[in-house]
């Protein structure tokens, strides 16, 4: 006689948190190397040092996320470099550095990856909290979003100081998204009812959606409170709310 696997919200909401921290150290990884390199192409010393630190703190979002999830008992796996399906965030940072376009590097990575790790960090919050990983909430709480918070507070200044002009910074908003935005889309929530491969095809079985749904959460609550953070940010500085598909 066959026996029904249970499986209850608390558990779901673990096997959820173990699968999208592995992610989110890959997207620190990630970030790792953009400051890094932001730091080698840095127009002024202030800049350099700047991404410097990002960079370390970044680091350090990594081995504290792996920390707290060993400390929770949460079946996880840490990775050493970021998975395929980060490739075409990291070349849309990469075309905007080889080209020597630092105010669309900072964009890139200053505001819109750090826009979507504040959004991602806040959803895993959530689901830590009423998962009862409370070491985990804490880290990300208290710590880790007001450090990307930070990230995007002064890529936001820097964005200002290299691009004095409302006119530049337009232009280097609508460099940076034409090339990030189609790349982060792949990550867009689908309904709910719908297997993510059919989506957007561009996660394989390393997708966190469907793991989201069976926790009760969404990813970031979805495309839309991404592209409201980006509005958010870009109005703060002057641009005009971003005009892709909601
Ligand atoms: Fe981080
Ligand atoms: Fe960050």
């Amino acid at each position: 006689m066959m026996t029904a696997q249970v499986t209850t919200r608390n558990e779901a909401a673990r096997a959820f948190l173990g699968k999208a921290v592995s992610k989110a150290i890959e997207t620190e990884l990630l970030a790792v190397a953009h400051y890094r390199r932001l730091a080698a192409i840095a127009p002024n010393e202030a800049l350099r040092k700047r991404a410097l630190g990002d960079a370390l703190e970044e680091a350090s979002h990594a081995h504290a996320l792996a920390r707290a999830v060993r400390r929770e008992g949460i079946d996880h796996v840490v990775p050493a470099a970021w998975g395929p399906e980060l490739d075409g965030l990291h070349a849309a940072f990469e075309a905007c550095a080889s080209s020597g376009d630092i105010a669309a590097c900072l964009v890139v990575q200053d505001l819109l990856l750090e826009a979507a790790a504040i959004n991602l960090y806040e959803a895993l919050a959530r689901t830590a909290a009423g998962a009862d990983a409370f070491a985990l909430a804490a880290l990300l709480d208290k710590v880790i979003v007001p450090d990307e918070r930070m990230h995007l507070a002064d890529g936001l200044r820097d964005i200002c100081r290299l691009t004095p002009t409302v006119a530049m910074r337009q232009a280097a908003f609508d460099r940076a998204t034409a090339l990030l935005v189609p790349a982060m889309r792949g990550f867009a929530d689908p309904a709910r009812e719908t297997g993510c491969a059919e989506a957007c095809g561009s996660c394989r079985n390393r997708c966190l959606k469907l793991d989201a749904c069976d926790a009760g959460e969404t990813v970031g609550s979805g495309w839309g409170t991404y592209l409201l953070t980006i509005a958010a940010a870009a109005r703060s500085i002057g641009l005009r709310p971003l005009s892709v598909p909601a």
